[in-house]
């Protein structure tokens, strides 16, 4: 049976840092101290437990009010396509309802759009009605990096 919680106390970091190598985020395993702050300093945090295995996790950034920005979401690639990953992202939805905007920054590839597309969020590629751009700066990068 597949349960969705939000109780992060109830998880033990060792299973955290499985499912983060499980889809070799190892930028986040190799600094286990710096993902735990970055967990622990999230706005809310929602997991997936399937038979008392740690199968997913989606974490946000939120204000509560104007913008809902998810950070990380990864289920484990052995329970990939059974409808886990919408589990989690409808409840970080569900949990911020009434926040105007929700973002993400992810990268350029097909079963990534095609997952956020089918949750309802827009590319700002395809925002012609209404042009928009989404604009990035990251650490240790220069825009001619990009
Ligand atoms: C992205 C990710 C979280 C999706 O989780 P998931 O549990 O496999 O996704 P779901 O089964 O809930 O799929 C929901 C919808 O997303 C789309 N989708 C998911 N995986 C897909 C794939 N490989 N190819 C095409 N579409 C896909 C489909 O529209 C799917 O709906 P459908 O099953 O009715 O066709 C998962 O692939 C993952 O953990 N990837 C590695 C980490 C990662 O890249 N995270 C995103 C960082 S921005």
């Amino acid at each position: 049976m597949l349960e969705i919680k939000n109780n992060l106390r109830e998880i033990g970091f060792e299973q955290i840092i499985e499912l983060y190598n499980s889809v070799n985020w190892t930028a986040y395993t190799e600094n286990p101290v710096k993902l735990k702050e970055a967990l622990l300093n999230s706005s809310y945090v929602v997991y997936a437990i399937q038979d008392k295995k740690l199968v997913g996790l989606a974490r946000s950034i939120s204000d509560g009010v104007s913008i809902h920005y998810l950070q990380d979401i990864l289920v484990h690639p052995d329970f990939h396509k059974q409808g886990i990953g919408r589990k989690l992202l409808e409840n970080c939805l569900e949990n911020f309802k009434e926040v105007r905007t929700h973002m993400i920054l992810t990268d350029d590839e097909e079963k990534q759009i095609k997952f956020y597309e089918s949750l309802g969020y827009t590319n700002t590629k395809n925002t012609s009605k209404i042009p928009l751009n989404a604009f990035v700066k990251m650490k240790d990068l220069n825009p001619s990096d990009f």
